[in-house]
C-alpha cells in the first residue's frame, strides 16, 4: 500500500489513533526530536544537514528546524502526494523534499532521522535501505530510527485504530540494530520512549530512568558510522 491515498487524511488518521494517548502528533514529534538533539550534543557531533527518511507530510520538519538551526533539512519519501503537501507546508532555502531516486547526493548528511517508516517497508528491503544510508552519510554520521515497540500493547492498540497502519509489520529494535551493525554502523544504543499517557503525565519525569526497559510505546535505535 502506498501513502499517496492517505496523504490528505494522514494527520487526521494519526490524531484519531492517538486520542487515548492524550497528546497529538505535534507533541510526539517534538519529544522525539528533542531526544535526538540530546544524543547529538552528548556525542559532540556537528549537524549541518539532516535527512528525514520517510518524512511523509513533513510533521517533524518544524521541530528539526528548531533543534538544528541553520541546518539544511532534506525530507525524502516515496509518496509523491505526501511530498507535495510537505512542500506546500514548508518553504525556504533550508528545506527541500525529494523521492529517494531524485536525491542522489553522497556523503553530505550528518544525521538521518526516521520515525514510523520501517514497519511500512517490506522486511526483505530493510537491509538495502540501511545500506543506502551509508552512501548518504558523511563519516561519523548518525542514524536515529524511531519505530513502534512490538512489545507495547498501547502501541499495537493505537496502530489497530489507524487505517494507514493496516499493512504494517512491526519491527523489533534488535532486528534494526543487527541490520545496522551488519552494514558497518556502530550501534550506540536502544532506548524506549512514551510510557505514560497524558493523564499520567506527572509520572513522565521517571521515563528517562526507565528508558532501557521495553515499556515505552516506541523505541529509538541510535547508530553511527565510523569517523
Ligand atoms: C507512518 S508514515 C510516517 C511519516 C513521518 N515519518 C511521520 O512520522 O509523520 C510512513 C512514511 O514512510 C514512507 N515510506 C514507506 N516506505 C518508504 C521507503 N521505502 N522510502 C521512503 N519512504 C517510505 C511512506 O510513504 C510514509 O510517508
Amino acid at each position: 500500500m502506498g501513502f499517496d491515498e492517505h496523504a490528505l487524511v494522514y494527520d487526521q488518521q494519526l490524531r484519531n489513533g492517538l486520542q487515548l494517548a492524550g497528546d497529538g502528533p505535534e507533541w510526539f514529534a517534538e519529544q522525539r526530536v528533542r531526544a535526538v538533539r540530546g544524543h547529538i550534543d552528548r556525542l559532540g557531533w556537528t549537524v549541518r544537514c539532516v535527512l528525514e527518511f520517510g518524512c511523509g507530510v513533513g510533521n517533524h520538519v518544524p521541530y528539526l528546524r528548531n533543534a538544528f538551526p541553520g541546518s539544511r533539512i532534506v525530507g525524502v519519501d516515496i509518496s509523491q502526494q505526501s511530498l507535495d503537501i510537505a512542500r506546500a507546508r514548508y518553504q525556504g532555502s533550508d528545506v527541500q523534499f525529494h523521492t529517494p531516486d531524485s536525491f542522489t547526493a553522497t556523503g553530505e548528511i550528518d544525521l538521518i532521522y526516521i520515525n514510523g517508516v520501517f514497519h511500512h517497508i517490506p522486511p526483505q528491503e530493510h537491509a538495502d535501505c540501511i545500506r543506502s544510508f551509508r552512501r548518504l552519510l558523511r563519516p561519523g554520521g548518525v542514524v536515529a530510527v524511531f519505530d513502534n515497540n512490538p512489545l507495547s500493547l498501547p502501541a499495537r492498540w493505537v496502530m489497530s485504530r489507524i487505517e494507514f497502519d493496516r499493512d504494517a509489520i512491526m519491527v523489533s529494535p534488535r532486528r534494526l540494530a543487527r541490520l545496522l551493525s551488519n552494514e558497518g554502523f556502530g550501534v550506540a544504543g536502544v532506548e524506549y520512549h512514551f510510557i505514560f499517557p497524558r493523564m499520567l503525565s506527572f509520572l513522565r519525569p521517571v521515563e528517562t530512568s526507565l528508558a532501557s526497559l521495553p515499556f515505552g510505546a516506541q523505541y529509538c535505535v541510535l547508530a553511527r558510522l565510523p569517523g
